[in-house]
């Protein structure tokens, strides 16, 4: 039986760098889903095609290679925000899951991170979690993170653009952002990375113990 790791939550929560620790931890392998929609997206903007044409868009994504992934070419502020628009598209959806799933059977283990692993990716994975924190601390996480790296950053923009994602990654009608029933908590907005992760391996080990 292949172990699964659910690990679903809103931008910036911490649920990157949580799920690649995890990965380690367990020795499973991990994918970050939210990279399959930025490089969809990409590869649109790339090619000059349009963000609202689901069937063109359908088409680009049932052509990403999950082997060539990688977020510091798809972490743009404009990627994540054209992500964020073709990812209400079903047919986006559906050619995704559908990868994202293949990746799940794969041995020994699998950690994915997302918006809807626990509720539709992979609604058997045998631990779920919701990693969130609240939209301030997530805006400050950003920011200092932008700041750390060198660059000019405007907190109050940055609010903005978590509150805006947040509402449309939780109000689109397909496989809406919400906590699959089964999912346990972790609210990290008064946690630091290591209490974060320290957290989620007490729940993750109690979980496969019973497997
Ligand atoms: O986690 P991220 O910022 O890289 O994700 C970019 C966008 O992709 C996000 O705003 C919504 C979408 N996404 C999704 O709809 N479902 C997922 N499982 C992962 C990401």
């Amino acid at each position: 039986m292949t172990l699964t790791i659910a690990i679903d939550g809103p931008a910036a929560a911490g649920k990157g760098t949580l799920s690649r620790r995890i990965a380690e931890e367990y020795g499973f392998q991990h994918l970050d889903t939210g990279l399959t929609y930025r490089a969809t997206a990409k590869a649109l903007l790339d090619a000059g095609l349009p963000l609202d044409d689901e069937a063109v868009a359908g088409k680009m994504a049932r052509n990403v290679e999950l082997a060539g992934l990688d977020r510091s070419v798809l972490s743009a502020h404009a990627i994540g925000e054209a992500a964020s628009k073709i990812a209400v598209m079903p047919a986006v959806r559906r050619a995704l899951v559908e990868a994202q799933r293949a990746f799940s059977q794969r041995g020994p283990g699998t950690v994915l991170d997302g918006r809807d692993i626990g509720t539709v990716v992979c609604p058997d994975a045998t631990v779920k979690l919701y990693v969130t924190a609240s939209p301030e601390v997530r805006a400050k996480r950003r920011y200092d993170e932008i700041v750390a790296g060198g660059a000019a950053a405007d907190y109050d923009a940055i609010f903005e653009d978590v509150k805006k994602r947040d509402e449309r990654d939780m109000g689109r009608a397909d496989s809406p952002l919400r906590p699959a029933a089964d999912a346990h908590l972790l609210d990290t907005s008064e946690m630091s990375i290591e209490a974060a992760f320290q957290a989620a391996k007490t729940l993750i080990d109690a979980a496969l113990q019973k497997k």
